[in-house]
């Protein structure tokens, strides 16, 4: 998709400046949020930086802002267009920064997964949920149907509620964060678990698997957590003796039971800062943020769990030209790429995100 306006170029000397002059046009009008996966050169405009949990809060609890420049990926910035007021407008400043996990699990695949259950006649006993990287839509899907929403900083207290209003979960889209919450944290067994796949007839699975399951997995995945292997984590341990590894629950199960720790961006965070001076750390995340821990550590060893594995290249799509042309057109009194979500879907899927901020 491109830049429906006239787009600085990356070559431009003053573009910190202009994003600096416009930032300070718009004063109090404007707040930026900045998920940790963004680049250093939209992070540092970021009047507030997060995890998907911590920036839904705080989009939330800033009523007065009359505008939000979400610098994260699209399904953040519907996210934080649910639960502001409408008068306050979410812009994105590149509309192409969506997620390809989010696009795993389309409504109408869902809703037929849903009429399978129905056919079944286990609807009843499932709860839906939805990981918040999901579209407005799937989040809508999930309140209509008694569901919550969660983030990896919540995904247990999700499951345990979940768990005390049916006896089985659907779980979407991200399939990793679904097993390794069910069966590290939850005690589930793998056997548990099913993965219903929506290009196969039935999910793949027979009915019986369906009437035994607890937890029916969608098969979707973040294309960038994903590609962390075992071999990674193995290779490391070789390299450097002693070090600590420590990864995000969207990583495959078996590199996640293989870590030393394991959690949310913000949980990653919080570790590396606490974490004694010498000692060395092999992380599984994104890599902006893993570079960005590395510079402000150097009393310790931080490095990259897996060379192969780079940026998240749609969160990276949101760079300082985009940035500054978003903050510039706001100042010219126009709305650039501003993120909609109808009401009804909004009312639905409120309802699933109020459930999860309202988790213990
Ligand atoms: P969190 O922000 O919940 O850690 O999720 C990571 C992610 O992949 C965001 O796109
Ligand atoms: Fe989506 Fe993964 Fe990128 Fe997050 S890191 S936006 S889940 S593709």
């Amino acid at each position: 998709m491109e830049c429906p306006g006239e787009l600085p170029p990356a070559s431009d000397p003053d573009l910190v400046a202009r994003a600096e002059a416009a930032k300070a046009a718009l004063g109090d009008r404007v707040f930026v949020l900045g998920h940790h996966y963004q680049r250093d050169e939209v992070i540092q405009f970021a009047d507030v930086t997060g995890d998907s949990f911590k920036l839904a809060r705080e989009a939330a609890a800033r009523p007065d802002a009359e505008f939000i420049v979400f610098c994260g990926v699209h399904f953040m910035a519907e996210s934080a267009d649910i639960l502001t007021t409408d008068a306050q407008k979410v812009v994105l400043p590149d509309l192409a920064a969506g997620c390809s996990m989010a696009d795993m699990a389309v409504l109408s695949q869902v809703e037929k997964c849903w009429d399978l259950l129905q056919d079944l006649g286990i609807s009843e006993s499932v709860v839906p949920v939805t990981y918040m990287n999901s579209s407005a839509d799937i989040k809508g899907f999930v309140g209509r149907n008694g569901g919550v929403v969660c983030t990896s900083s919540n995904a247990k207290r999700a499951l345990d509620w979940a768990y005390e209003q049916g006896e089985k979960v659907l779980f979407l889209p991200d399939q990793h964060l679904g097993r390794n919450t069910a069966v590290l944290e939850m005690g589930y067994s793998l056997d548990d678990c099913v993965l219903y796949d929506p290009h196969k007839p039935n999910g793949g699975l027979t009915e019986q698997q369906l009437r035994d399951a607890k937890m029916i997995l969608w098969r979707g995945h973040c294309s960038v957590h994903g590609r962390f292997t075992l071999d990674s984590v193995e290779d490391v341990r070789e390299r450097v003796p002693g070090v600590n590894v420590l990864v995000h629950p969207e990583c495959r199960h078996e590199v996640v039971t293989n870590a030393d720790y394991v959690g949310s961006t913000e949980y990653i965070i919080k570790t590396i800062e606490a974490a004694p001076a010498g000692s060395a750390w092999a992380v599984g995340t994104e890599l902006n943020l893993v570079r960005r821990l590395a510079l402000a550590h150097p009393d310790k060893q931080i490095m990259f769990l897996d060379k192969a594995v780079c940026y998240c290249s749609t969160m990276n799509r949101i760079d300082l030209p985009h940035l500054v042309w978003a903050l510039e057109e706001l100042v010219a009194g126009r709305v650039p790429n501003q993120i909609t979500v109808d009401r009804e879907t909004a009312h639905n899927a409120r309802v699933a995100l109020d459930q999860m901020l309202a988790l213990p």
